[in-house]
């Protein structure tokens, strides 16, 4: 479900990925991830991760925010918060970089989280540089 209460702060959207990693099936892995979008028009998408018994077919906390976010018809990812437990860095897969990379500006921005909060504030860029993008797809201008 889309939120666009008034512009989410950063504790909100903590709390909100909090919520979403809690709706994880993840009964293989044990390791449950949320994911939150915040969109330039100000609305809210969260995912999960959602395993099942045939592993490799499991998808990503991401890949469900950005579908929510698709079914909507918003586009623009002004940022994404991922959350995951552990000690270690939980940023997206290579496939979700080049799935948010697809939806992203320059100025988006992905905050891996734990749970104490925000550990690190990473660019699109930082995250997939040198990307593959709709851009590279686009027919040439005439002339
Ligand atoms: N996972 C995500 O949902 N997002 C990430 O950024 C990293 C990994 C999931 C996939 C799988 O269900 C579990 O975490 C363990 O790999």
């Amino acid at each position: 479900m889309p939120n666009s209460a008034p512009q989410m702060s950063e504790q909100d959207l903590v709390a909100a990925v909090k919520e979403a990693q809690k709706q994880a099936y993840a009964p293989y892995s044990n390791f449950p991830v949320g994911a939150v979008i915040r969109t330039a028009s100000g609305a809210v998408y969260s995912g999960c991760n959602v395993e099942n018994a045939s592993y490799p077919e499991g998808t990503c906390a991401e890949a469900g925010a950005i579908a929510n976010m698709v079914m909507q018809g918003d586009r623009d990812i002004a940022e994404i918060y991922v959350i995951g437990n552990g000690d270690g860095l939980v940023s997206p897969c290579g496939g979700c970089r080049q799935r948010i990379r697809e939806f992203s500006n320059p100025n988006t921005t992905i905050h891996i989280c734990g749970p104490e909060g925000v550990r690190k504030v990473l660019t699109i860029s930082e995250l997939l540089p040198y990307s593959f993008g709709p851009e590279h797809l686009a027919p040439k201008q005439a002339g």
